[in-house]
């Protein structure tokens, strides 16, 4: 058998049992496991693992056997004669209240709501209707099932605010001068405020608006200096020196972007205004960057669970912001899979 036919025979397989790695992570997060390693403090043996999470012992060895094979945790000696486990940096994301968390994200996707859809993604590809995965598998499409079920709205926004508190640090972190001389910020389709939140902490000057639907904004918890309001971003934004548009507009066709666009230009200053979009970049030709797997996993996402919402590349991009008037814009990078466009009036 050559390389490239052994290769095809561990690859396909893996298609064919692919959901057990998230399956196994989730069982995972619901125990506990990664919380329960971290209080421990060192390598944990299983017997102690299963005790502390009244586990059966026989069932979690298998579980965390393959885990460790995925090096999601790892095992070490103690002393000579026994092994533990402990956490890697992948592990690390899985403690529920840890820094890095991204365990309400996977609860999200990993949710029946949220896995149903698939199921209708080549239903999709062959009709011409605007029948979404999520609405043939829910019934409504997304925002309104979001509406209708405070629970899934929950698990969304909870999800989104996990993602969003890694993006700002990353903002931060990599270009903070996008927020230099805004005094006032609007962060449409901000969620439960949480990137807001944490843009006001770190830049005290900036008075912060968190803009969403209204059953978003009502059981957003309240931030000090943070004002919620609700609204329709496809009727009108709340006025701001600059404009914040996280994950909003792949949720969108062309058409709909621009119209949102169109909103958050009449929200600025001609002069001084700005629009700040955090979003993926897909690459016109593949140059290697191993996140640009990332980026095409989120588009097939925004196929199957929003209407017409798409990643985008440069050129994309830059048509949807020249047709809603905007004249330039630049794009910085940040580090993971998303960069940050400013765009300009
Ligand atoms: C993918 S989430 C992004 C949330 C947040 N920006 C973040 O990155 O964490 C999209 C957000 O847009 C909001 N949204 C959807 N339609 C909207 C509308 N017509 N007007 C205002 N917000 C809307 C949703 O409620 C949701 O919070």
């Amino acid at each position: 058998m050559g390389d490239m036919e052994a290769r095809a025979e561990v690859d396909i397989w893996s298609y064919v049992f692919g959901y057990t790695k998230t399956a196994a992570v989730k069982c995972a997060i619901e125990l506990g496991v990664a919380d329960v390693i971290e209080n421990h403090g060192s390598p944990m043996p299983l017997s102690q693992l299963a005790a502390a999470l009244r586990y059966v012992p026989s069932r979690l060895q298998r579980i965390m056997r393959f885990l460790v094979h995925y090096q999601v945790f790892k095992e070490e000696p103690i002393g000579q004669h026994s092994m533990g486990f402990s956490l890697t940096p992948l592990s690390r994301r899985l403690i529920k209240h840890g820094e890095k968390t991204i365990v309400p994200f996977i609860l999200l996707m990993s949710s029946p709501i949220m896995l149903g859809p698939w199921h209708s993604l080549s239903a999709r590809v062959l009709q011409r209707g605007n029948i979404s995965p999520f609405e043939a598998a829910n019934g409504m499409d997304f925002w309104s099932y979001t509406e209708a079920n405070p629970g899934h709205s929950k698990l969304f926004n909870d999800a989104m605010a996990c993602k969003a508190r890694l993006t700002i640090s990353a903002i931060i972190k990599g270009c903070p001068e996008v927020f230099d001389g805004v005094q006032s910020l609007v962060d449409a389709g901000g969620g439960n405020g949480t990137a807001m939140s944490l843009l006001v902490k770190q830049f005290p000057r900036i008075r912060g608006i968190n803009f969403d639907l209204p059953h978003v904004v009502v059981v957003a918890p309240k931030f000090g200096g943070i004002e919620n309001v609700g609204g329709d971003m496809f009727m009108s934004i709340p006025n701001a020196d600059a404009v914040f548009l996280m994950w909003i507009l792949h949720d969108w066709d062309d058409e709909e972007c621009i119209k949102i666009l169109k909103k958050c230009r009449e929200a600025i200053p001609e002069d001084k205004g700005k629009v700040i979009i955090v979003e993926a970049v897909l690459e016109e030709e593949n140059k290697g960057d191993e996140l640009e797997y990332v980026r095409l996993m989120l588009d097939m996402v925004m196929m199957t669970h929003t209407n017409k919402g798409k990643e985008r590349s440069l050129k994309e991009w830059s048509y949807v912001l020249q047709e809603s008037g905007f004249t330039r814009f630049n794009v910085k990078s940040i580090q993971g899979f998303e960069s940050v466009i400013e765009v300009y009036p």
